[in-house]
């Protein structure tokens, strides 16, 4: 039977990794997945969470955790994304769940809206994460993109975005990055985001926000506006949520889905739908990362510790930044001054699929195809290596 199944194409980021562990060039650099490492290339241990480490082995349980999960980890990764001051909360108005990572969040989200018929187009910013397109369609929803980089590819073209919601039918939903969009690293500015929000409520949309860098772009509680604004100004939304990076926590797989409602009565049902869904997909998901996320933001000391850590991690992305494009200024005449001003984890490089094969090729320095590189993996000797290949190939 298994003699006819066809080959699956490999994934752009994780399977471009899986090409660049087999490369044996022992030089080469990898900017492709959107894993921070520090100045050694080492991904860090947060002092927080070794701490929590300690304190959760003692107090490990054999027993499955509820299908929604750990639900004292789900009520404060909400306060974290929503803030102290919302009343939802307390109003009964969020289904918070626990799920595996953002991506399991993000098909938890696809199998709820399709088996409950809520939508049957989800729009997304052109591009966005390689990842969104195959988890929606996955479930069944059909997906369609909206306007967001202008002609240079570098930067917002925010009228052709607003232009592009204003056209999207009543009733369809609109997938936003709530901050460090994934791949361009251009955000909307506040200003922007009340309008698109302004919009989005006018024309009846259901806003899904992917929120899986807060802390890496402005700050914790800047990183949370968009999702923060969402909650306050539309009656429904949805939000995910993910830890992997602001607690390098990757392989823990943690992360969170915010269903804001407009009762508690719809909270009652959107819950059971949701705890449906998983139940066939995984069934509950694991206790050790959100134990480690529960106690550092249930502790009020080990949670300024973690904001302290989070907050090195994204001035040391901002100095990344300044020095890579200082470096090609002096390098190169094309211009890269865009690198400096976008933000979080992830550039558009603004180069071209030739160049970046020819990065690749000829200098073992890996982008992901579309000219995405991680800012967050670059070191001092790497950082070096990347802009001198950089100005080669765009010489
Ligand atoms: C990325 O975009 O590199 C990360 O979100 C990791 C992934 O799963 O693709």
């Amino acid at each position: 039977m298994f003699q006819n199944v066809e080959m699956a194409p490999a994934d752009p980021i994780l399977g471009l990794n899986e090409q660049f562990k087999a490369d044996r060039r022992p030089e080469k650099v990898n900017l492709i997945v959107g894993v921070y490492q520090d100045e050694s290339g080492q991904i860090p241990k947060l002092k927080c969470v070794a701490e929590a480490e300690k304190r959760l082995m003692v107090d490990l349980k054999s027993n499955y955790l509820p299908i929604d999960g750990d639900a004292q980890y789900a009520s404060l990764a909400a306060q974290l994304m929503l803030g102290p001051d919302d009343v939802r909360l307390n109003q009964g108005r969020v289904v918070e769940v626990q799920t595996p990572g953002g991506t399991g969040g993000l098909r938890v989200v696809a199998d709820v809206l399709a088996r409950t018929k809520t939508v049957k187009t989800i729009w997304h910013s052109d591009p966005t994460w390689a990842n969104h397109v195959g988890i929606f369609n996955g479930a069944g929803i059909q997906t369609k993109k909206y306007a967001y980089l202008n002609a240079a590819g570098i930067g917002l073209d925010f009228d052709a975005m607003v232009e592009a919601i204003k056209l999207i039918p009543a009733g369809d939903a609109v997938l936003l990055h709530g901050c460090c969009h994934n791949p361009t690293g251009v955000d909307p500015s506040p200003e922007q985001w009340v309008e698109i929000v302004d919009v989005m409520k006018q024309r009846q949309l259901l806003p899904i926000v992917d929120c899986a860098y807060q802390g890496f772009g402005q700050g914790i509680t800047l990183d949370a506006y968009a999702c923060r604004l969402i909650s306050q100004s539309i009656d429904e939304a949805i939000i995910i949520q993910s830890f992997s990076k602001n607690f390098s926590l990757y392989n823990q797989r943690v992360g969170a889905v915010l269903v804001l409602t407009c009762d508690a009565d719809s909270t009652d049902r959107v819950r059971s739908q949701v705890k449906s869904c998983i139940r066939v997909n995984y069934s509950n998901p694991p206790q050790f990362g959100a134990g480690l996320v529960r106690i550092v933001l249930g502790d009020t000391e080990l949670r300024s510790q973690w904001q302290t850590e989070v907050d090195q991690m994204r001035q040391r992305i901002a100095t990344l930044r300044q020095q890579f494009s200082a470096q090609l200024a002096a390098k190169c005449s094309q211009d890269f001054s865009h690198i400096a001003t976008q933000c979080g984890m992830f550039s558009f490089s603004g180069l071209t699929k030739d160049q970046v094969n020819r990065l690749k090729d000829e200098f073992a320095i890996y982008f992901v195809g579309n000219g995405r590189m991680n800012v967050a993996g670059l070191t001092t000797t790497t950082m070096e290596k990347t802009t001198d290949a950089i100005a080669a190939v765009v010489s």
